[in-house]
């Protein structure tokens, strides 16, 4: 087990699209209790996605049971997961393990019908609703090469600076 290093924004890297797992082995299982421990180091993240740590493939961890009063299927490791239907939309403040100084306000589906293979390869579907919806939409963008920041409608007034990061005398925008 290791904690992998997190790839921040200007990274270029973090532009690139995933691609498809196809081997369903001991090293798939490897690098994803490695990616577990780093969304679990720091403040917990409820998600993570493979090519944050430079892994360009279709991998990700998503787990919003720590947060209360929300409806979720507990940890999942979701791999290539392929979004099959949305319904509504909703704004929603988002963080990100790669864009640490920032929160912005993104909207989201409400619902979602999600297709996913596990570690072992095979294929489950899941109907999401709210928070966990939202953060497995925030992930599945990381294997397509976006960003929330790429996703609010102004950067202007839809992103907010962390307080706790802000430098003294920073101007958030
Ligand atoms: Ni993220």
């Amino acid at each position: 087990m290791a904690i992998l290093d997190i790839l921040r924004l200007p990274d270029p890297r973090l532009k690139q699209v995933s691609s498809t797992v196809e081997r369903f082995d001991a090293a798939l299982r490897d690098f994803v209790a490695d990616l577990e421990e780093t969304r679990l180091d720091g403040p917990a993240a409820v998600g993570i996605a493979a090519p944050q740590v430079g892994r360009f493939q279709r991998i990700v961890i998503v787990d919003v049971s720590g947060r209360p009063k929300t409806p979720n299927h507990g940890y999942l490791v979701l791999i290539n997961p392929e979004i099959l239907h949305w319904e509504g939309f909703a704004m929603g403040r988002e963080g990100c393990l790669s864009v640490p100084d920032y929160t912005g306000n993104v909207m989201r589906a409400t619902q979602i019908r999600l297709r996913a293979q596990d570690l072992e390869g095979q294929t489950h579907e899941y109907d999401m609703e709210g928070y966990e919806a939202r953060a497995v939409q925030h992930e599945i963008d990381h294997l397509d090469g976006l960003l929330f920041v790429d996703r609010v409608v102004s950067r202007r007034t839809d992103l907010y600076r962390r307080k706790v990061y802000a430098p003294r005398g920073g101007q958030g925008r």
